[in-house]
C-alpha cells in the first residue's frame, strides 16, 4: 500500500514496483488529516506500508505549524498503531532537517537530532511517534532530493537558464543530492528481502540513505549546468540564513553515514553524480 503517489518519491516507487503488488492512493483519496486512515488501512490489510506523503513545505511549515504536525507527526500515530495491530510495515523517510548540521563529521542514526525549522521539528516528532509506538518500521532519513518534475533544487536551477538576472547559488550549505529514483529502488529491494523473510525479525529502527558523496549547493548546480550544456556563470555566495522573513534556517552541512543500511540490508550504495546521470535523461 502507497499513500502520496502523486509526490516525487511516490511516483519513483510506482516505477520500481509491479503494479499487480501495489495499491496506491492519492492526497485525495489516503489524506493524511483525515480521521479514517485507519479504516482504509484495515480495509486493505497491507503487508507493506509505504508512506511517501507528507507536508514537505519548508518555509510554510513555520506559519502553518498545526498542519505539519498533524501530517508529518500525528497521522504517523494513527498509521503506526493500526500497523502494529495487523502485525504490518511501515515504511517511512525521514528528513536531514532534523540535525542542526553542526556536527563536523558523519551524522549516524542514533546522533542526537536537533531540527532548526518548524518542518524538521515535525518530522522529528514523527519518527519518535513512530518509535514509541514500534510497529515493524524502517525510516529511511534523506536528503535533498530531487525528480525530473515537482519543486525541487535541480527544476529550480534549470528554470534560470532563460533568466537573465545573475544567478547566485550558496557555496556554504552542504549536503548529498538523492534521486527519487533511487530512494526507490532501495526501497524495492529492502521490501524484497523483507517479503523473503531474510531480514530477521530486529530490523526496525531509523536508517540514513543517500548515495555516497557531498556537495554545495553552488557546486550542485554548477553540476547541472555543466550536464546540460546550459552556458550560463553561476555566482558562489555566502549568506547567512535567514536572508528574509519567509526563508527559514536550514542545516549548513549533513553528511549521512550510510554504514548501517549497507550493512543491514546489504545494499550497493552508487555516488551522488551517477545516480544524477543515471536518472536525470538530458532532452
Ligand atoms: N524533498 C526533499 O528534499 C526531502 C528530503 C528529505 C526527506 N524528504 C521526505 O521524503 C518524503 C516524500 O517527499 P517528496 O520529496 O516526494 O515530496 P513531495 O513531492 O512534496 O510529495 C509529498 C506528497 O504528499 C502529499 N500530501 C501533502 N499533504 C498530504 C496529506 N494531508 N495527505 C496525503 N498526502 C499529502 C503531497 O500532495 P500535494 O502536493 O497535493 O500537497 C505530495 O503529493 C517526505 O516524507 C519528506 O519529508 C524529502
Amino acid at each position: 500500500m502507497l499513500v502520496g503517489k502523486d509526490g516525487m518519491i511516490g511516483k519513483s516507487i510506482q516505477k520500481y514496483f509491479s503494479a499487480n503488488n501495489l495499491i496506491t492512493f492519492s492526497k485525495e483519496q489516503f489524506n493524511l488529516e483525515k480521521t479514517n486512515i485507519s479504516k482504509i488501512i484495515e480495509m486493505h490489510q497491507p503487508q507493506i506500508f509505504i508512506n511517501a506523503a507528507a507536508y514537505t513545505n519548508v518555509n510554510l511549515a513555520e506559519k502553518e505549524k498545526k498542519k505539519a504536525k498533524k501530517i508529518n507527526a500525528d497521522a504517523l500515530g494513527i498509521i503506526s498503531k493500526k500497523l502494529k495491530k495487523i502485525n504490518s510495515l511501515l515504511i517511512h523517510f525521514s528528513t536531514d532537517y532534523v540535525y542542526d548540521g553542526k556536527k563536523k563529521f558523519a551524522y549516524y542514526e542514533d546522533d542526537q537530532t536537533k531540527p532548526l525549522q518548524y518542518y524538521g521539528f515535525s518530522k522529528n516528532l514523527g519518527d519518535k511517534i513512530i518509535s514509541q509506538i514500534n510497529c515493524k518500521h524502517i525510516i529511511l532519513r534523506t536528503s535533498w532530493v530531487y525528480s525530473y518534475f515537482g519543486n525541487n533544487f535541480v527544476n529550480k536551477i534549470i528554470d534560470q537558464k532563460n533568466n537573465t538576472k545573475e544567478i547566485r547559488v550558496l557555496n556554504n550549505e552542504f549536503g548529498t543530492p538523492t534521486s527519487s529514483n533511487f530512494l526507490a529502488k532501495n526501497v524495492n529491494e529492502i521490501c524484497k528481502k523483507y517479503i523473503n523473510d531474510s531480514l530477521g525479525s530486529n530490523f526496525s529502527g531509523v536508517y540514513n540513505l543517500s548515495p555516497k558523496g557531498i556537495t554545495s549547493r553552488f557546486k550542485f548546480a554548477k553540476f547541472i549546468f555543466d550536464y546540460y550544456n546550459i552556458d550560463r556563470k553561476i555566482i558562489p555566495i555566502n549568506s547567512k540564513f535567514p536572508t528574509n522573513d519567509l526563508i527559514v534556517e536550514r542545516p549548513r552541512k549533513v553528511y549521512l553515514s550510510k554504514k548501517k543500511i549497507i550493512k543491514s540490508f546489504n545494499l550497493k550504495l552508487i555516488n551522488w553524480k551517477s545516480d544524477f546521470i543515471m536518472n536525470m535523461k538530458k532532452n
